[in-house]
Order: C-alpha cells, then structure tokens, then sequence
C-alpha cells in the first residue's frame, strides 16, 4: 500500500497493510489481528507531522472516526469530534457559526485524532487551552477511556500520547469546549492589526489563515511538516547570556523563570534560510520548516536536519530537537 501520498512531507513509503476503519468495533477488531498475527501497528492521522521510512512492515492504521456534533452546555458550546475529522475545515465550521476557542489554530493540516498528540498550538493558543476531553482505545485490549486535560499530561509540543501512552492507546475522539461570547485573543505577532476593532471568530481564522498562507509552504505544492523543531526552552542564565550577544534574539519568558528562543531566528542566524542540500532544504520563508523537493528519503532527511542542529549548537550552544516524529 503506497503512503507516499499520505504524509506531506511526500515521502516515498510502502506500508505492508493499511485499513482505515470508521467506528470503533472495526478498529478493535483489527488491533486483534494485528496482536494475535504479532503485526507491528503504525497509527496515521493526517500525516502531517510524521517521518515515514520507506518500508512499514505490519499494520497502518487510519482511524476514519468522521463524526462531528455540538452540544449545549451553559454560555458553552461541546464539540465532539471523531479522530478521523480533518482539522482545518472543522475549525472554519465553528468559526462560520460564530463560536470561540479554535480560530487561531485555523489551517494547521492533519486530523482531530492527530491534534492532542502534539498539543497543536499557533498564535497564542495551544490546543489544550479549549479541550475538554481525549476519547481513547487501548491497543491492549481494545477498552475505551474518557481522558480528562489533566490526565493528557500537556505540555509545549507534548502530551501523554508522546510519554507514558506511546504504542498503548488510539485517540478515537475529542471534546472541545468552545464559547459564544467574543473571546479574541490576538496577542501573538501582528495579529490584531489584522483585523478590524470587533473581529467575529471567522474574521479571526482568516486572518490566521493569511499570515500562515505567507510564510508556510502548502504541502500540496512542496513537501513539508511544518515546523521541524520545536522552540528550545533554555534556563534564565543561558537566556540572558545569549541576549548580551544577540540583543535583538526574540525570547518568550515562561512562569517558571526559563525562556523560550525561537528555532526559526537561531536556524536563520546560522544563515541557512534557503539553503539546500541535495533533495531537501530550509524554507526561504521561514526557517523552521524543512522542505522536500522530491525524490529524497527519510534517511537524508535526518542527515540535513542533523547538519542544522550542529551548526545551531556550534553558533548559540542550544539544542534543537526535532518535532515530527519517526513512524
Ligand atoms: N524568525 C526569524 N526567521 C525565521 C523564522 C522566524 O527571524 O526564518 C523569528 C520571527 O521573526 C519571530 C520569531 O522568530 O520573531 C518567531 O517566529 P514565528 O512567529 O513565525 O513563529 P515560530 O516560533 O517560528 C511557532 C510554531 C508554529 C506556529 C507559529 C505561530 C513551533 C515549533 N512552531 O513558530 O507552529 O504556527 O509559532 O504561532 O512552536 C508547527 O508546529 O508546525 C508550526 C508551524
């Protein structure tokens, strides 16, 4: 089965099996098969934030849970959204019936089922901040759970999906809670001068979607995940050195007294936005997004994105670690 046109990186990839299943009965009967036949299991959402290898032996599966409900509770607003949903158009659903709480997350790809994973997050908003709930299936015995916020364990680019539950549960479904009274938060970049003195949230996502429609690449057109590496989170000495030499370095102070640089400014600084090597390359629009040109693999994929972590480490002394994941 060819995934290559299953992640937006556009990597080339033969999975040995792949189903799809769209209710949770079918999708429980083939975690039996794949344990009872030893199959290793791979889950796909969207494939916009995965590292395909050009073989996958075992099972792929795409759990196509494509049901999406509202429901009224108080001044609030439930959304309960089947994995399968695909993000973006859901979050300009809700916007369009002018309900709060997504619009800034508008045009990020990938599905629902995929979004708790990495705690999607853009513009001053994270995911975590409007979820009410995570529905999962244990791959262990196909029992389904209810998972509060609390219990996701999120964190910047982080869930307990990526720690203690990796391999062990399938996300099958979300609960939002969104608001139908205005709640603009426009304080990330230039946001609010996008948008007039009263947005609606619809005004809000497109605003979003413009600003990201400039500096992201469309998969469609040229192969990437978005952002490669998550922000690097320094202590407050390392900060404030960095800052004695590079004074105009943006910086975002957490609660805790640590700071979080941005990867994009750093990779730029190295002089690598628009650099290419052989089939993959760093965007000329913003450096924190790897492009793939065509014809390259996973393997040389690592390999560029290494060079990029040494020559930020040799320049600035910070680590970058890599956001998609390695399926
Ligand atoms: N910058 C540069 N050069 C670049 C890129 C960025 O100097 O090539 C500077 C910008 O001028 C700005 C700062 O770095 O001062 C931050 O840039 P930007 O606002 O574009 O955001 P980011 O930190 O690079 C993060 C998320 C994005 C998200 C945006 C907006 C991560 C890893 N990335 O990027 O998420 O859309 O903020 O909120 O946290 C993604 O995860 O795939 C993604 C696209």
């Amino acid at each position: 089965y060819d995934l290559s046109s299953a992640n937006t990186l556009g990597l080339p990839c033969r999975a040995e099996r792949f189903a799809a299943p769209a209710a949770l009965e079918p999708l429980r009967r083939w975690l039996r098969l794949a344990s009872a036949r030893a199959w290793p299991l791979t889950v796909l959402g969207g494939g916009s934030n995965l590292i395909l290898p050009e073989r996958l032996p075992g099972l792929v599966l795409q759990p196509a849970l494509r049901y999406w409900w509202l429901e009224r509770r108080g001044d609030n607003v439930l959304v309960h959204v089947g994995a399968g949903v695909e993000w973006h158009p859901l979050v300009m659903a809700l916007a369009g019936r002018e309900l709060w709480g997504t619009e800034n997350l508008a045009l990020i790809p990938g599905s629902c089922g995929a979004a708790p994973i990495q705690n999607i997050g853009a513009y001053g908003v994270e995911l975590c901040e409007v979820l009410e709930a995570v529905d999962v299936m244990f791959v262990e015995d196909g029992r389904c759970a209810r998972l509060t916020v609390e219990e996701c364990a999120f964190g910047y680019r982080d869930s307990i999906f990526k720690g203690e539950l990796e391999s062990k549960a399938i996300v099958t479904g979300l609960t939002l809670r969104l608001s139908r009274e205005p709640q603009p938060r426009l304080g990330y970049g230039d946001l609010a001068q996008r948008v007039g003195r009263h947005p609606g949230p619809l005004e809000v996502a497109e605003a979003v979607c413009a600003i990201r429609r400039e500096k992201l690449p469309d998969p469609a057109v040229l192969g990437n995940a978005g952002s490669f590496f998550k922000n690097p989170i320094v202590e407050r000495k390392q900060a404030a050195q960095l800052l004695a030499t590079w004074p105009d370095m943006p910086l975002f102070e957490l609660p805790d007294g640590r700071a979080k640089l941005a990867a994009g400014w750093l990779i730029d600084r190295c002089g690598l936005k628009g650099w290419r090597a052989g089939h993959f390359g760093v965007h000329e629009r913003q450096a924190l997004v790897l492009v793939h040109f065509g014809g390259g693999s996973a393997g040389e994929l690592l390999a560029v994105a290494e060079r990029i972590v040494e020559r930020v480490q040799a320049r600035f002394g910070v680590s970058l670690e890599r956001e998609p994941r390695l399926a």
